[in-house]
Formats: C-alpha cells, sequence, structure tokens
C-alpha cells in the first residue's frame, strides 16, 4: 500500500505544478517501499537525493511563478520552500553519517510536510494565478 495516494482535491489546477507535485508523491512512497522492504543504504541514499533534487527543480518553477505574478504571499511561501529545504538537508546528511535511520516517523513528517503544504500554501495561490490566465 502506498504512504500517499493523489487526489483530485491536491489539484491547483496548473498542469505541471499538478505533474510536479505527483511527481514528488511517487519520490516519496519509492522512498517508502524501499524503507519497508529494507533496501541498501546507498539505494535509499539515492531516492533521498532524487528527492531533494526534484523538491528543488519544483520550488523554483513555484517561486518563479508567484515572483512573475507578483503573488502577494510569495516571501511567506518562500519560507516554508526555505524551511523544508534545510530539514530535506538535515536528514540526508544524517542519513549519509549513520545518525539517522529512516523511519516510519520520518517517512509521515514528510508526507504531512507536503500534504499540509499542498492543501495551505500552495492552494493560496491556485486561483490567484488561475485568474492571471495560468493553467
Ligand atoms: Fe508545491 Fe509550495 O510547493
Amino acid at each position: 500500500m502506498a504512504l500517499f495516494d493523489w487526489k483530485d482535491s491536491f489539484s491547483m489546477n496548473i498542469k505541471a505544478v499538478d505533474e510536479q507535485h505527483k511527481m514528488l508523491i511517487q519520490t516519496l512512497n519509492e522512498l517508502h517501499e524501499a524503507m519497508l522492504t529494507g533496501q541498501a543504504r546507498e539505494v535509499i541514499s539515492g531516492i533521498l537525493k532524487s528527492l531533494e533534487d526534484y523538491t528543488q527543480v519544483h520550488f523554483s518553477y513555484e517561486e518563479e511563478l508567484m515572483k512573475r505574478y507578483n503573488y502577494p504571499d510569495f516571501a511567506k511561501h518562500k519560507k516554508e520552500h526555505d524551511a523544508f529545504t534545510q530539514k530535506v538537508g538535515e536528514f540526508i546528511g544524517k542519513y549519509q553519517k549513520g545518525h539517522l535511520m529512516l523511519s516510519l516517523e520520518v517517512m509521515n513528517f514528510l508526507k504531512d510536510w507536503l500534504k499540509n503544504h499542498i492543501m495551505g500554501v500552495d492552494k493560496g495561490y491556485s486561483s490567484f494565478l488561475n485568474e492571471k490566465g495560468v493553467v
């Protein structure tokens, strides 16, 4: 069973953003599966790196859109992105040094953060950008 399933209610009505969110959810599910099946540290490190890289691609994309259309809550939104980026970087650093086990607690933190972020601050720009013609 997947850790995290996409729901239509997550949609921002912006095709590229929805595809990116789906990719992030898929990567989290891969990480969860690797944890459950006891995959090697190198495999898990690789998936964590993909998560970090793809998160950067996605955050940059959103930030660019928000800046281009002068989204009023840009600064608050970017703060959340930066905090998550830092947290994921810390996880990876600790995991690679053997100071952190990939646990259900870590997985749930990642899943809950992403879900709350999508349904919270991401939803905030959805109608704003849709009204500017971004779909
Ligand atoms: Fe979809 Fe603000 O991250």
